[in-house]
């Protein structure tokens, strides 16, 4: 007895590569339906994104309007000219000038049109408030620097820091972004536009955060193995907030008390190398990776990957380039008991 080859089995292995693809469409276009999405350019909650979002709604409704009329004149034409018969010749168009001129005509008056707003927005989220706070943002492959420059003498740092950016809710923050490495770039969605961040370069931008509150962002030019892991965020403080924070980052670090957060800053600045790399005001003046002066008063580090635990931290302490690929901080190959004693000092940098 034959079998019958032909039975249906569900999906076909000549249908899957469609089905796989149909799914990976759908997966993409419904993403875009997820609600509180922190990385989302269409809510903005800023001065300057406003404006752009400002911008890109009504150019994004006039693109609909236009797209609906070529789409459907063409279905249109598709099925009134369709060929009846074999023998029958479509009438020749061709050289139809009133049409060719409609055709020009009216696509140059739109762009003409949304050229104004346009060309009006970019000068305007362009223009650097006077007396504004400044912060020097360099890209690192993986993380971001910022270093508040004083108001008065913008050549002066106060202080350095990583990853989180703290700016006053409310008020304009003037941006110098530039690079150590390779091109990044600078993209927090809800608060502003991407700038490039180039090396020997300072492009500029202004941001500004209507409310207090963390707003996510990342790094949105491909830069290598972690591009990925180099997120951000902006923290925006009450101005009240801000000033505390503010001082409490001028402070110089604590004197550590216990007996293991002393071995761990004996560690940090003997044989482990930690100090070629880190800054700790008064301690160290290492300058390839992130200052690390009050580096437990941020939520997040590396790249903003890890919350800033415990565990989170004596896991990269064992081996970074494991936990963030392509690390520029390498394995140092520290026992257990070195990782404690660092542990211990690295949570006194409050
Ligand atoms: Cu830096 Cu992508």
């Amino acid at each position: 007895m034959s079998t019958d080859m032909r039975t249906p089995r569900g999906l076909g292995a000549r249908r899957w590569p469609k089905f796989a693809v149909v799914a990976a469409i759908s997966a993409l276009v419904l993403g875009g339906c997820v609600r509180n999405a922190p990385q989302d350019a269409l809510k903005p909650r800023g001065s300057v994104s406003r404006q752009l979002n400002n911008l890109f709604v009504p150019v994004f409704w006039i693109a609909v309007v236009v797209f609906c009329l070529v789409a459907g004149l063409v279905l249109f034409c598709i099925v009134r000219f369709r060929a009846r018969s074999d023998d029958e010749a479509p009438k020749q168009i061709h050289g139809h000038t009133r049409l060719e001129i409609t055709w020009t005509i009216i696509p140059a008056l739109l762009l003409a049109v949304i050229a104004v707003p346009t060309v009006l927005t970019v000068f305007d989220i362009n223009r650097i408030p006077t007396n504004a706070m400044q912060v020097a943002v360099t890209g690192h492959r993986w993380w971001w620097q910022y270093d508040y420059q004083d108001t008065a003498d913008p050549s002066k740092v106060l202080f350095s820091t990583a990853n989180e950016l703290h700016i006053p809710a409310g008020q304009k923050v003037v941006i110098s972004l530039t690079s150590v490495d390779v091109i990044h770039n600078f993209w927090p969605p809800a608060l502003a536009g991407k700038v490039y961040a180039i090396p020997g370069r300072h492009n500029r931008l202004v941001i500004e955060a209507d409310h207090p509150g963390t707003y996510y962002g990342q790094c949105a030019e491909y830069c290598g193995l972690s591009h990925a892991n180099m997120r951000l965020r902006v923290i925006a403080d009450t101005p009240q907030d801000f000033q505390t924070w503010m001082q409490s980052q001028e402070q110089g670090p604590v004197q550590p008390s216990s007996a293991d957060a002393t071995a761990g800053l004996q560690l940090f600045t003997g044989g482990t190398g930690c100090s070629g790399c880190h800054t700790i005001t008064g301690i160290s003046s290492g300058l390839t990776g992130p200052n690390l002066t009050h580096f437990k008063s941020r939520s997040v580090f590396a790249g903003s990957i890890f919350d800033n635990t415990d565990p989170n931290l004596r896991a990269w302490l064992r081996n970074p380039p494991a936990e963030k690929p392509g690390s520029v901080m390498p394995n140092l190959n520290l026992s257990e008991d070195q990782i404690t004693k660092l542990v211990a000092y690295l949570d006194t940098l409050r």
